[in-house]
């Protein structure tokens, strides 16, 4: 009796762990489940957020690509306003020629190449030398004239400019006497009268035949006019307009 009782305690205790154990490997169990609905949880929110991230990527990608097609579309419309630009205005070569032959680039100066600029002009210094009427023909040429010295400081920067450039050499003037009472005109026919005038004397009126007028710069600026025959051969300045749209 008693050893039965005792077995059947034995069995009891047994029958205790095994349900203890049971309990235990059902919790265990219970927490893993938990463990992987969460690991699942987050592996679906990952591919959630990649597909997101890819689907953003995406559409900036392609928004990147027609801005680009965009611009490049821009860019080939400029080139041709550009192109046709300076293939109908030739003078802008004169004004705007290319500085970077590698890269095409251009600068624009008021005056072409050789000219210097002063107030709203340029001006050229001739090297040869011609007659007046020559000399006229060949500032005409060159889309300018023979120069007029319409203020003081004209006057001032032509004497500077001359006598640095020739020591003392002369050059022609937009001066001309057609004689009698017309007396003398700048090359635009304007006439001298009533502006500036810087003669190293005065012309003598009664002076016949063709007459015109040259720089002789000296000591003094003043008074460095000349008369002096047409026909002679002289240097000469030339003078034309800045680059302007008027
Ligand atoms: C512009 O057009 C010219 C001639 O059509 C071409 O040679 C040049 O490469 C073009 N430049 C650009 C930036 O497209
Ligand atoms: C022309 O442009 C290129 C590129 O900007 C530069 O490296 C080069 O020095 C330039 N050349 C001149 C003569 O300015």
């Amino acid at each position: 009796m008693g050893v039965k009782k005792g077995s059947a305690l034995l069995e009891d205790e047994q029958q205790e762990t095994h349900r203890s154990w049971l309990a235990r490997y059902r919790e265990l169990a219970h927490y893993f489940s938990l463990l992987c609905f969460l690991l699942v949880v987050v592996a679906l929110l990952q591919t959630l957020c990649l597909v997101q991230i890819t689907s953003v990527f995406q559409s900036q990608w392609t928004l990147q690509e027609t801005k680009l097609g965009d611009a490049t579309h821009r860019l080939e419309k400029l080139n041709q306003s550009y192109q046709l630009l300076f293939s109908q205005y030739p003078a802008l070569n004169q004004y705007c020629p290319v500085s970077n032959t590698t890269t095409g680039e251009r600068a624009c100066r008021p005056c072409p190449d050789g000219w210097t600029p002063q107030g709203h002009k340029c001006f050229l210094f001739s090297a040869d030398r011609a007659d007046w009427i020559s000399s006229q023909y060949r500032c005409l040429a060159l889309g300018g004239a023979v120069a007029t010295v319409r203020t003081e400081e004209e006057q001032v920067f032509l004497c500077n400019k001359a006598q640095s450039l020739s020591q003392g050499d002369s050059y022609w003037l937009g001066l001309r006497s057609s004689g009698g009472d017309a007396g003398w005109q700048w090359s635009d026919g304007s006439p001298l009268e009533g502006g500036p005038g810087f003669w190293g004397h005065e012309p003598d009126k009664t002076d016949g035949g063709e007459l015109c007028g040259r720089l002789t710069p000296g000591h003094d600026y003043r008074r460095s006019w000349f008369t002096y025959r047409c026909s002679n051969l002289l240097r000469r300045i030339c003078e034309r307009r800045q680059a302007s749209l008027h």
